[in-house]
C-alpha cells in the first residue's frame, strides 16, 4: 500500500480532506489514517517537525503494511535556479546535521551507513511527470538535505551547496529515507520551495505556505493517477 507523508497539518490536510472510508490507526504519539484516494487504498500521516519525529512515523507506516512511501512538504530552496513556489523532486537525500568527521568520516555519514539515500528511480519520475503538470511550477531533480534546523542565513545555505550539492533543505526527508532503506521499500521526497534559506526565509515560508501546501497536493494527485494506471496495467 503507497504511504503518503507530511510534517505539517498544511502539508496533509488537503489530502486528508479528500480521503475516502476513512479509518484511524492510533499508535504511540502517531495518528496513522487509511483509506483510498482517487481510487487506490493508501496510509496517511502527519509526522511532526524533524528527522526523530519522521523517522518514527515511516517506521510506523511500513508497520502498518506501507510498500512505497511519498514524503510531501516544504523546503528551503538552496540552487540557486530555485524560487518560492518550485518543485524539488528528490535524486537522493542526506542528513546535512551529522558530524562525525573527529573520527574520520565524511560530513553528513553516520558510521555504518550510506552517506546518502537515494529515492527509487520509478517514483522519482512519475512525480517529476505529475509537478510539470501542475500551472506554473518549475520541477528539478535534485539531492535533499535533511536537518534539524530551519535554515535562514546566506552562510547555511553556501554550506549546503557546496559540501553537499544540495538542492534544497528541509527537517525530514532523509530520516524517512534512512527508515525505508533499511527495510527495501521504495520512496521519493517530494518538496516545494517555500523560501530560500537565506534571513527572509522564516516571512516567506509563512506567506508562501498555503499556495506551496496546493501545489504539493496536485503533485500527488497527479502521481496517484499515474501509479493507478500502473497498478491496473
Ligand atoms: N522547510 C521550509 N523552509 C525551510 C528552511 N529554510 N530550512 C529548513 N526546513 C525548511
Amino acid at each position: 500500500m503507497l504511504a503518503i507523508m507530511g510534517a505539517m497539518d498544511e502539508e496533509i490536510e488537503l489530502l486528508l480532506a479528500d480521503l475516502q472510508d476513512q479509518e484511524t490507526l492510533q499508535r504511540p504519539g502517531v495518528t496513522l489514517y487509511r483509506g483510498v484516494l482517487d481510487g487506490l487504498p493508501v496510509l496517511l500521516a502527519k509526522s511532526g517537525i524533524g528527522k526523530v519525529n519522521a523517522g518514527v512515523t515511516a517506521a510506523f507506516l511500513l508497520a502498518a503494511g506501507a510498500t512505497q512511501v511519498i514524503f510531501t512538504g516544504v523546503a528551503g530552496g538552496v540552487h540557486p535556479e530555485l524560487r518560492v513556489g518550485d518543485i524539488v523532486v528528490s535524486t537522493d537525500l542526506v542528513q546535512h546535521d551529522v558530524d562525525v568527521t573527529a573520527l574520520g568520516y565524511a560530513v553528513g555519514t553516520i558510521p555504518g551507513e550510506a552517506p546518502a539515500w537515494a529515492a527509487d528511480k520509478q517514483l522519482q519520475a512519475t512525480a517529476l511527470e505529475a509537478a510539470r503538470e501542475v500551472e506554473g511550477v518549475r520541477a528539478l531533480p535534485g539531492r535533499v538535505a535533511s536537518g534539524d534546523q530551519f535554515i535562514a542565513s546566506r552562510e547555511g545555505v553556501q554550506r549546503l551547496w557546496t559540501q553537499f550539492g544540495a538542492a534544497c533543505a528541509e527537517m525530514e526527508g532523509a530520516a524517512v529515507a534512512q527508515v525505508c532503506a533499511k527495510v527495501d521499500v521504495p520512496f521519493v521526497v517530494i518538496r516545494s520551495v517555500s523560501d530560500t534559506a537565506d534571513h527572509d526565509a522564516n516571512v516567506d515560508y509563512r506567506t508562501f505556505m498555503p499556495l506551496v501546501a496546493r501545489h504539493a497536493k496536485q503533485v500527488v494527485r497527479g502521481m496517484l493517477a499515474r501509479l493507478g494506471t500502473t497498478a491496473q496495467a
